[in-house]
């Protein structure tokens, strides 16, 4: 969108275009008649976007220049308009929703959304409170996943917790599967009216740096707990007799040291990526170990590959599958423009979706997960072990992250060299990937339950 030049809407109607190239240059933080006027057409325009598929829109934007979505073109309103097919579509959890890959879709903007408002919500930490932290747009909050070939379940807090009604739900891995696990606390803490039902087991606050925190649902004896492991794998110390340099290693043959802990859990929620960079591993003398030897030159890519055979190989042969559902979480894209997250690089003012087309996701590391998964998927086979493909369905969303309100209100805005744009805001992206994993974790119920009945 950026890319088309002001040469393009000659006439004095303004564009959608010019309207947030305006509103750029406009502290958001000092609201005037301007701003609201802006607010009102931008909320028009972006109200006719209501169960509109967003992604034939751009489609049809691309072929037609961007001037059709300049206020004259809602006289005649692009095709897609009427797309019928939003009603023919089955549900992903009727029989006709059986093939559905729920992960290849589009966002929709859906005017029942947020979920929940993170006022009201005190499971979640300062950072993740974008509108609380200052930021005035909410348009990030009102995007749903529309699957192609299937409409997901509505989310239903209630209906997931009895499901989960004397089981534990885990979350394992780095601050974004924090982030999601904060998220699912929210969706699911909605439906409890008595909100002191709903604690810390050890009574520790949501804070970044604990270890583990387990939330207990009381009326339904359900815990969803989250451990942070960044690598999976164990960090310590290096053996004795490594050379000076190594200051820490990861022992990419050996889960990390939680794993005791939430290896019994009924629904597991893995993931990893962010952290197997250079950056945070060699360049802080950080390497890698298997068994005794510290391997000097083994490189970020292969020592991700082992942690990931490691973690599979672990699921197959600790974790109980007839018990636990195990989900791994593909990695979520970063969005830093003009630099990456220690160079000034941001996202800042990014208040919608990309359309796409996307560049490739350039860290091609981070997807071997799925290569190593399909190298082992004879010995998975028939095991209840999903992907939580989220990488390409949020590739576009540039405008959902924190980027300068991650702070609290009582530290105003971050620098704008100082960005968030890996973590979401909540209510937001997370609450998506969420909204699949009810979905998936519904399904397999109805699976489990259609094949006891075939076998009583
Ligand atoms: C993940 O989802 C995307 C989008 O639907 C798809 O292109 C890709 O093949 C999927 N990857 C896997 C391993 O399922
Ligand atoms: C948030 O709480 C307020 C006050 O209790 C309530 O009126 C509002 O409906 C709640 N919002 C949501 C989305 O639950
Ligand atoms: C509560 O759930 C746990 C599993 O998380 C189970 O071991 C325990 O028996 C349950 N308690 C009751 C009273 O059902
Ligand atoms: C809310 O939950 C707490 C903790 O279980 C309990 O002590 C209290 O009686 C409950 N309040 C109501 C109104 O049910
Ligand atoms: C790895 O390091 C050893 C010395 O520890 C060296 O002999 C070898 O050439 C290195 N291999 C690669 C691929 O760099
Ligand atoms: C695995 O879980 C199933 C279902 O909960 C249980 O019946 C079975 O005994 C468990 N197997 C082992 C080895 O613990
Ligand atoms: C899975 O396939 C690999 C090679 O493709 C083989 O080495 C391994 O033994 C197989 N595992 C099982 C459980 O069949
Ligand atoms: C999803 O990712 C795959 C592989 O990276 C790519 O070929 C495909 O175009 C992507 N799909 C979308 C919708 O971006």
């Amino acid at each position: 969108m950026a890319k088309n030049g002001p040469s393009e809407d000659s006439n004095d109607t303004m564009t959608h275009l010019k309207f947030f190239k305006k509103f750029k240059h406009l502290n958001p933080l000092e609201p005037s008649l301007g701003i609201l006027g802006f607010f009102l057409v931008t909320a028009l325009f972006v109200s006719c976007f209501f169960y509109l598929d967003y992604r034939s829109v751009a489609r049809g934007l691309r072929s037609r220049g961007i001037a059709l979505l300049g206020l004259h073109g809602f006289s005649s309103p692009p095709p897609s308009f009427s797309s019928p097919c939003a009603n023919v579509r089955p549900g992903f959890l009727d029989e006709g929703g059986d093939k559905c890959d729920v992960f290849d879709g589009n966002w929709v903007w859906d005017e029942t959304y947020p979920l929940y408002q993170s006022q009201n919500c005190s499971l979640m930490d300062q950072g993740f409170r974008c509108s609380e932290n200052g930021r005035t747009d909410n348009f990030h909050t009102k995007w749903r996943w529309q699957p192609k070939t299937c409409n997901l379940p509505r989310f239903d807090a209630g209906k997931m917790l009895e499901k989960l009604r004397n089981r534990r739900l885990v979350f394992v891995g780095d601050s974004i599967g924090r982030n999601q696990w904060e998220s699912l606390l929210c969706m699911l803490s909605s439906a409890i009216p008595n909100k002191t039902s709903i604690y810390e087991v050890n009574g520790s606050p949501i804070t970044k740096h604990s270890g583990f925190l387990v939330f207990k649902f009381e009326d339904f004896n359900c815990t969803v707990e989250y451990y942070r492991a960044p690598f999976l794998v164990v960090q310590g110390h290096p053996p004795a007799g490594a050379p000076a340099e190594v200051k820490t290693t990861l022992r990419v043959d050996l889960i990390d040291w939680s794993c005791s802990q939430w290896r019994h859990a009924d629904v597991l929620v893995l993931n990893a990526g962010h952290w197997w960079t250079n950056s945070k591993t060699i360049r802080e003398g950080c390497y890698f170990q298997e068994g005794n030897e510290v391997k000097m030159n083994m490189s970020v890519e292969t020592a991700f590959r082992r942690s990931i055979e490691t973690v599979v190989d672990f699921i197959t042969t600790q974790v109980n599958m007839s018990k636990t559902h195990v989900f791994f979480r593909t990695f979520a894209p970063v969005h830093f423009r003009g630099g990456d997250w220690n160079t000034g690089g941001g996202c800042h003012l990014e208040t919608l979706p990309d359309l796409g087309p996307f560049p490739a996701v350039s860290e091609r590391h981070f997807n071997l997960v799925f290569d190593v998964l399909a190298e082992h998927s004879n010995e998975t086979q028939g095991m209840r072990l999903d992907l939580l493909n989220v990488t390409n369905m949020s590739l576009g969303r540039k405008d959902g992250h924190p980027s300068v309100y991650y702070l609290g209100p009582k530290y105003g805005l971050a620098s704008l060299h100082h960005q968030d744009c890996s973590h979401w805001c909540l209510p937001g992206v997370p609450d998506s990937w969420n909204e699949l994993l009810y979905a998936l974790f519904l399904k397999q119920d109805l699976i489990r339950t259609r094949n006891l009945n075939e076998s009583h």
